[in-house]
């Protein structure tokens, strides 16, 4: 049989990523260090660094036919990530961003235009065979729809026993408001700096705390804070934290959130503990900001020091 694979829903766009030396000044016309296109959305670039540690994975969300559609979809296959539960939208652009890398600042900011592409709905999810996943990540984005599939998988799941059931992780990431309806819904919900500074915590531990009513029995939260590491509080009660680990050199952030709940969601669903998880999530996810993308991820895996066994 088949290994089991993790899937990720959410969002898949180009990215035209220019690095810089000094953020731009608007109104003036400046010259960039390097420019490069890169495939991104959350969804998509957790699959890539699923991929690249060596967990086989699927990604699900929308494309619409294209140029960009077919660089997307070149380099997919050369992650080797199973594009099968891609939908092929007839209407709308596939979605892009103009990203500005800034190594001195470690600054990444970014203009998305996500307007007309439709997302995938409960109907595109019930065509998926459920059979060959073990974990499914949905990056939150439309919450409603999302909950149904959601509720597909709980179904699935009460007809299995324990270990044979999927195991539902979401990540809420936007400061927008029908997100938080996902926050009951996961047995592991990732929740972010923005979203945890929305609701007026200052520390990923006053988030954990004050957020974790919101989650279901029995599940787990997670909070990254950038250079202040990351942080989990599961039914125990217990808070765990992991410092960040910083790149001899500040590269690129962009994607280091991606990056950590890949590595997170890795280590869990080879069962590994909470604290092994959250510290292989920050090692991850700090190399990554030394070097530009994720492919250097790869490269690093060799280094055994560096290379947990979960
Ligand atoms: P994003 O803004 O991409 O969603 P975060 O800022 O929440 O991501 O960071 C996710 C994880 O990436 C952090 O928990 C940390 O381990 C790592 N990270 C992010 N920025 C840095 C940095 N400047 N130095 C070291 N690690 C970092
Ligand atoms: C990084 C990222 C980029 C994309 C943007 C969308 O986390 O997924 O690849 O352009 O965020 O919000």
């Amino acid at each position: 049989m088949e290994e089991q694979k993790i899937l990720c829903v959410g969002l898949v766009c180009l990215d035209i990523i220019n690095v810089v030396n000094k953020f731009p000044e608007e109104d003036t016309d400046s010259r960039c260090l390097s420019q490069r296109w890169q495939r991104g959305g959350n969804a998509s670039n957790s699959c890539t660094v699923l991929s690249l540690l060596g967990a086989p994975c699927s990604f699900m969300g929308s494309l619409s036919a294209g140029p960009v559609a077919d660089f997307i979809m070149a380099d997919f296959s050369r992650h080797a990530i199973d594009v099968s539960t891609v939908v092929w939208q007839v209407e709308g652009q596939t979605p892009c961003a103009c990203c500005v890398v800034c190594p001195p600042s470690g600054s990444r900011t970014v203009v998305l235009c996500d307007t007309n592409l439709p997302d995938v709905t409960v109907e595109d999810f019930s065509k998926v065979n459920l059979r060959q996943f073990k974990w499914i990540h949905w990056e939150g984005r439309n919450a409603e729809e999302q909950v149904k599939m959601i509720q597909q998988v709980v179904m699935y799941n009460s007809t299995l026993p324990r270990e044979h059931k999927i195991t539902i992780s979401v990540e809420i990431e936007k400061t927008r408001e029908p997100l938080y309806q996902l926050f009951p819904h996961g047995d592991v919900v990732f929740v972010s700096k923005d979203v945890a500074r929305h609701f007026g915590f200052h520390s990923a531990e006053a988030a954990l705390k004050g957020l974790y009513s919101r989650v279901k029995q029995g599940a787990v939260l997670i909070c990254a804070w950038a250079e202040e590491g990351a942080g989990a509080l599961g039914p125990d009660g217990r808070l765990v934290h992991s410092d960040a680990f910083s790149p001899e050199t500040l590269v690129d952030t962009l994607g280091a959130g991606d990056t950590f709940n890949a590595a997170v969601i890795y280590t869990l669903s080879k069962g590994g503990s909470l604290t092994d998880a959250l510290t292989f999530g920050c090692r991850v996810a700090g190399r990554k900001c030394g070097f530009h993308g994720y492919d250097g991820i790869r490269e690093t895996l060799t280094d055994d020091s560096w290379k947990m066994n979960p």
